[in-house]
């Protein structure tokens, strides 16, 4: 099946469900069982409109299971804490997603695990780190604000041996743009809350890998902290999910556009875009992502102050730090940082974000124009 029968087909069971070409939502918690055992018992664990979502996600990243989370970060702690143990030892790049970062580095320490960030660009900087006790290596490739990327190839078959797990955050690349496990990443997470959902009407998140890896965290990690997403919350993603392929190519199109517009105005010091070859990743992205999605950093040529100014001038990109929607956003994730959260993050100086939507891409480059132009 081509990745655009998984979005619209798989999983369709008309007979099952009296011909609706929708699915129903399964809105209840119990499932009773007196005359028949329908293989059910609660929605915590397992829900009918949750699994089609979760077939079609495991589908789309070739793996040979998934389960959804109320939230990405439900997904990401879920899947961290699979991997460690009391008193372990895990390497997570510095570019990965901030209360990623955070469950790892001040909320795991109670527990005796221990982190080390690097910035991922070299299997030596990662082998000088690790440690017998070392369980995990977190990546996020490409990453969500300056789209930082690992070698996965290398960096799975360094781990496999020496027996230490691997977990991506592969939000940015979406399913179709970039399948880690390809190359022998164990596990996969992603934000639903961004382009799977694609509306900016969901909060959810994703887990792919083993069959046995996931039977496991659908029992423990997910069902003990409870992090599981909502039937109807599954049914508004299995609706983001129809459209995916022709949303991203759409998103695909105008960003490669709205980036090389950004990179030839006068009032742009440097563009941040794995689809353009200025990018430091450009290459290792020829290689390993299959396409390039709507996220866009630049760091205007203007004071902190003129930047914040700026931004309410644009009239088509609204100011908020989520992407992944139909609406153009912008951040001013970079202004006014300090010097040790940029080092520890690798967030440039000045650096906006910009998630470029639906809308046209000229209509979007004459916003932007106009906003650049006001800068002093
Ligand atoms: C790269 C990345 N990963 C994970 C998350 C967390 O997802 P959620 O907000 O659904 O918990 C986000 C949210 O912004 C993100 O940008």
């Amino acid at each position: 099946m081509s990745k655009e029968e998984i979005c619209t087909h798989l999983g369709d069971d008309y007979d099952r469900y009296l011909g609706a070409i929708v699915p129903p939502i399964f809105q209840n918690s119990l499932f009773t069982r007196k005359t028949q055992n329908h293989g059910y018992v609660y929605t915590r664990i397992s829900n009918p409109t949750t699994e089609i979502a979760e077939r079609k996600i495991a589908a789309l990243e070739e793996g040979e299971a998934a389960r959804c989370f109320s939230s990405g970060m439900g997904a990401i702690s879920a899947g961290i804490m699979y991997w460690v143990a009391q008193n372990t030892h895990v390497v997570c790049v510095k570019s990965a997603y901030g209360p990623a970062r955070e469950f790892l580095s001040s909320y795991l320490a109670a527990f005796g695990v221990e982190v080390t960030f690097v910035s991922g660009e070299s299997l030596e900087e990662i082998e000088q780190v690790v440690r017998p006790n070392t369980k995990l290596l977190y990546l996020e490739s490409p990453s969500s604000h300056i789209f930082a990327m690992q070698d996965l190839q290398a960096v799975a078959d360094f781990a496999r041996a020496r027996g230490i797990g691997t977990l991506i955050d592969n939000t940015w690349a979406t399913p179709l743009y970039q399948n880690p496990l390809r190359y022998g990443i164990d596990m996969v997470v992603h934000s639903a809350s961004k382009y799977l959902g694609g509306h900016s009407d969901i909060i959810g998140g994703v887990l792919i890998g083993s069959a046995e890896a996931m039977e496991r965290i659908a029992y423990k990690e997910r069902a003990l902290f409870g992090s599981v997403m909502d039937p109807h919350q599954s049914w508004l993603l299995l609706r983001g999910l129809r459209t995916l392929p022709v949303r991203m190519k759409q998103h695909q199109e105008s960003a490669m556009t709205v980036a090389a517009f950004l990179e030839s105005h006068p009032k742009v010091e440097r563009v941040f875009y794995p689809g353009l070859p200025s990018h430091p990743g450009y290459e290792l992205g020829r290689k390993q992502l299959a396409g390039y999605t709507g996220l866009i950093s630049f760091v205007p040529r203007a004071e902190d102050q003129a930047i914040r100014d700026m931004i309410p001038k644009l009239r088509y990109f609204e100011h908020g730090p989520s992407w992944g929607g139909f609406e153009s956003l912008i951040v001013d994730v970079g202004v006014g940082i300090s010097e040790e959260a940029s080092r520890s993050t690798g967030i440039p100086h000045g650096l906006v974000r910009i998630s470029v939507g639906l809308e046209r891409a000229e209509t979007l480059m004459a916003d932007l124009d106009q906003a650049l132009n006001t800068l002093p």
